[in-house]
């Protein structure tokens, strides 16, 4: 059966949404969007609540999150208990994100220009098995910041 991936993005990030999409069709996964389907002004934090709730109703190998730069949407999915989004930037970070942070969701900027191919930083997350160990009890560390006050 074909992994679910579940993708969304504000209008600062339309056509990289509308890339990945293909690309991940492409290698094989099945993708659910959750929006925006235009360029339409959007507000990412909206964006965010869709796609990470839809996440977390199960079923999803991980999922995307893009806006105009990535920052602003991963703050707000990082904001919903058991998310753990990470902002990539190149390769290293595609690599660490799963080894070391076992991230759920990775995020991206439509508006960036990086170094190398956001392609690439997918299939080097996916590829990336989490390594466990002494970063557990880290995760559970995070997991416990929930319900600071
Ligand atoms: C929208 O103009 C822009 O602020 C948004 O896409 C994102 O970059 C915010 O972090």
């Amino acid at each position: 059966m074909k992994e679910k991936v579940i993708i969304g993005c504000d209008h600062g990030a339309f056509e990289l949404k509308e890339k990945i999409k293909k690309f991940l069709a492409g290698s094989g996964y099945s993708v659910s969007d959750a929006g925006v389907y235009n360029e339409e002004r959007a507000d990412y934090p909206d964006i965010a609540e869709k796609a990470c709730g839809e996440f977390l109703s199960g079923g999803y190998a991980f999922g995307i999150l893009c806006c105009g730069t990535g920052i602003g949407i991963s703050i707000a999915a990082n904001k919903i208990n058991g998310i753990r989004c990470a902002l990539l930037h190149d390769l290293y970070t595609a690599e660490m994100s799963k080894a070391h942070n076992n991230a759920n969701f990775i995020a991206f900027g439509g508006r960036v220009s990086y170094a190398d191919p956001v392609e690439s930083m997918i299939m080097k997350f996916i590829k990336t098995e989490y390594e466990g160990g002494r970063h557990e009890g880290r995760l559970q560390k995070i997991s416990s910041l929930e319900h600071h006050l």
